[in-house]
C-alpha cells in the first residue's frame, strides 16, 4: 500500500488546502446562507452538523477519494467480517459481532462467533436478574446492594463512563469502580461498603494486568477478614476474562465468569461481558437498547456511502486538521453532565489505538497520526481553558454534544446550557474582528486612547471549527449510537494512516521497567544499573521512606 500522502486525492488535498487556508468559515457562511443544510446529517437519534469546518463540497469529494484510493470499503468488509487485521497480534477484530442484531454469522476460523456471543449475554441476563432481584445472596444470605468493578484502561474506562452517563435509568445495586493500584482508590471505595452486601467483578481481559490483581487481592483478603471463610469468595466474586486458568488460580468459581474473546479489544470491550457493571446498574434490557444503538450506527457506518457516512467524515475531517492544518489535539466538549466521562473514555479510544507512528508495514509514518483528545463537560471548560480556543495561538477542532432536552429539567437551566453550547460554537467560528470590537467599546464610553489600546485583546480571530451532535436526550440508544460512532471514526482515521488501531504494544515498556524497580524499592535490595535520574529517584524513595 503507497504512503497515503503520495495518493492523488492526498495531493489533490494538499492543493486544495493551500486555497482554503486563505478563506475564512465566516465568509464560506456569507457565501452560502444555505451552508447548514448543505453539511449536515441525521442519523438514527443524532444531528451531525459539520458546517462549521473549513470545508467546501469539493473538500468532501476529496474525502470520499481519498477515502477510496485508501480501499476502506474493503477494509470495513474486513473488519465486519473477521479478517486478523490486528496483523501485530494476529486477531480479528469483532467489537461489532458483540452487538450483531442480525441474524447473519460472523466467522473466524471457521466457526460463527455469535452462538457464543448470545450466551454470554443470556448468562448477564440470567446473573443481573438474580442480582438485582435478591436471590442472589452473599455469604450470609443478604442480597447485594453495591457492585465494585475492579479493572483498569478498557475494563474500567468504558463500563464506568457508560454506568456514570446512563445513571438516570439506574435501578439496579449501586455500581463503584476500582482501578487505580493507589491504595487510596480502594481504601476509598470500601470505606463505605459492607462485606456482606457487596459484590466484586474483576474485570481483566489477560488476568494478568499488575494493578487489577493486585487490587483484587485486596479485596478478596477484605472478605476473608470479614468472613473467615475461603467459601465467602464465591458468593462475592465473578470474573470477566477470556483467561479462564488464571480466575480459576484466584479462587473464583469458573462458574461465575463470564467470558470473552481475544478478538475484543479492551477499549472496544464495553459491549462484551465486561458490561456486566452496566446490566447490574441499569438492567439487561437497557443493556440491549445500548447495544442495538451501537448497531445502528454498525450498519450506517458498513452501508452508507462515503458522502453521507458520519464515522467517515468525522474521521476525514480530523485527518484534515491534523495533516493539514497541523491541529496537535482536539476538544470532546459535552453539554451534558452524563458525559462527563466521556472525554477520558475517548482518550483510550483514540490515543492507545491511533498514537502510533510506525506503519502496519513497519516503516516510520513521516506524517502526524493520532491527537491529542482532551475535554470536560462544556461550561465548566468554557471558564476554564476556553480562553485558549477562542484566542490562544492553538487550532483545537471541537466536538459540542448537545442534548436537546434534560432528563432533570429546573427552571431555564437546561436552556442556558444549550444556549451556551450553540453560543460557543458560533463564536469559535465568527470571532469577532477590529471594527466589531472597536464598535463594541465604543458603546462603553471609553476615550479613543483607551479604545485603541483594548481592540486587539478584544478581538477574536475565529474561523476556528467545530463538529456539533445534537440528540434529543441521552437514553442507552443514543449512547450506544455515540460511542460505536467515535469508535467507527478511530477505526477510519487508523485506516488512512495506515497503523495498527487495534495493537498497545506502546504501553509494555514502562509495565516492564516497573517490575525491575519495584524490588528495588526495598532498602536492602542491590539497585539494577539505571540512568543517573532514575538511580536517583529510587534511592530518594528508600531515603525518605526510613525518616
Ligand atoms: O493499558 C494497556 C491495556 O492492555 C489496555 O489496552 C487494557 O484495556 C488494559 O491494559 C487492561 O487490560 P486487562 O483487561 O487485560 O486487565
Amino acid at each position: 500500500m503507497p504512503k497515503p500522502t503520495t495518493l492523488p486525492a492526498w495531493q489533490a488535498l494538499q492543493d486544495h488546502y493551500r486555497e482554503l487556508a486563505q478563506v475564512p468559515l465566516r465568509s464560506l457562511f456569507a457565501d452560502d446562507p444555505d451552508r447548514f443544510s448543505l453539511f449536515n446529517l441525521h442519523q438514527d437519534d443524532l444531528l451531525f452538523d459539520f458546517s462549521k469546518n473549513r470545508i467546501t463540497s469539493r473538500t468532501v469529494d476529496l474525502f470520499a477519494q481519498l477515502a477510496d484510493e485508501c480501499t476502506l470499503s474493503e477494509d470495513i468488509e474486513a473488519m465486519f467480517s473477521g479478517a486478523r487485521i490486528n496483523a501485530t497480534e494476529g486477531r480479528a477484530v469483532l467489537h461489532t459481532a458483540l452487538r450483531n442484531e442480525s441474524d447473519r454469522p460472523v466467522v473466524v476460523d471457521g466457526a460463527d462467533v455469535m452462538p457464543d456471543v448470545r450466551r454470554v449475554l443470556d448468562q448477564m441476563e440470567d446473573f443481573s436478574q438474580k442480582v438485582r432481584s435478591g436471590e442472589w445472596v452473599g455469604h450470609t444470605g443478604e442480597p447485594i446492594t453495591d457492585v465494585v468493578n475492579i479493572g483498569i484502561g478498557g475494563s474500567d474506562l468504558g463500563p464506568l463512563m457508560v454506568v456514570q452517563a446512563l445513571d438516570h435509568y439506574a435501578d439496579g445495586p449501586k455500581a463503584h469502580f476500582v482501578s487505580n493500584v493507589d491504595p487510596t482508590q480502594l481504601s476509598q471505595t470500601l470505606r463505605g461498603l459492607s462485606p456482606e452486601t457487596t459484590l466484586f467483578i474483576i474485570a481483566s481481559k489477560t488476568f494478568t494486568t499488575q494493578e487489577t490483581l493486585a487490587n483484587a487481592k485486596a479485596a478478596r483478603q477484605w472478605i476473608l477478614d470479614a468472613f473467615d471463610s475461603f467459601e465467602a469468595v464465591k458468593n462475592h466474586f465473578v470474573a470477566l476474562s477470556t483467561n479462564r486458568t488464571q480466575v480459576v488460580e484466584f479462587g473464583i468459581d469458573p462458574e461465575n465468569m463470564f467470558a470473552f474473546w481475544d478478538w475484543v479489544g479492551g477499549r472496544y470491550s464495553l459491549w462484551s461481558a465486561i458490561g456486566l457493571s452496566i446490566a447490574l446498574s441499569i438492567g439487561m434490557e437497557n443493556f440491549r437498547a445500548l447495544l442495538g444503538g451501537a448497531y445502528a450506527m454498525d450498519k450506517h457506518f458498513r452501508n452508507a456511502p462515503f458522502h453521507q457516512n458520519l464515522p467517515v467524515l468525522m474521521a476525514l475531517l480530523g485527518v484534515w486538521y491534523t495533516n493539514f492544518f497541523g491541529a496537535a489535539s482536539y476538544a470532546v466538549l459535552p453539554y451534558d453532565q452524563y458525559l462527563a466521562r466521556f472525554p477520558a473514555f475517548l482518550q483510550q479510544l483514540d490515543m492507545e489505538s491511533n498514537g502510533k507512528r510506525v506503519r502496519l508495514d513497519g516503516r516510520q509514518v513521516g506524517y502526524e497520526t493520532g491527537p491529542v483528545v482532551w475535554g470536560e463537560p462544556g461550561t465548566n471548560g468554557q471558564h476554564a481553558f476556553y480562553q485558549l480556543l477562542h484566542q490562544g495561538t492553538r487550532l483545537v477542532p471541537c466536538d459540542f454534544l448537545v442534548p436537546v432536552q434534560s432528563l432533570n429539567p429546573i427552571g431555564d437551566q437546561h436552556e442556558i446550557l444549550v444556549a451556551n453550547a450553540l453560543a460557543q460554537a458560533e463564536a469559535l467560528m465568527m470571532g469577532r474582528n477590529e471594527a466589531e470590537a472597536l464598535a463594541e467599546l465604543k458603546g462603553e464610553g471609553l476615550s479613543e486612547t483607551e479604545t485603541e489600546r483594548l481592540v486587539p485583546h478584544k478581538t477574536f480571530p475565529g474561523n476556528r471549527p467545530s463538529n456539533s451532535i445534537l440528540y434529543k436526550r441521552l437514553t442507552p440508544a443514543v449512547l450506544g449510537q455515540l460511542i460505536a460512532l467515535y469508535e467507527h471514526k478511530v477505526f477510519v482515521q487508523g485506516r488512512i494512516w495506515q497503523v495498527n488501531s487495534f495493537d498497545q504494544w506502546g504501553v509494555e515498556l514502562g509495565k516492564k521497567l516497573a517490575k525491575v524497580i519495584l524490588p528495588e524499592l526495598e532498602n536492602d535490595q542491590p539497585i539494577s544499573s539505571h540512568d543517573s535520574s532514575t538511580t536517583g529517584l529510587i534511592q530518594a524513595v528508600r531515603q525518605i521512606s526510613e525518616k
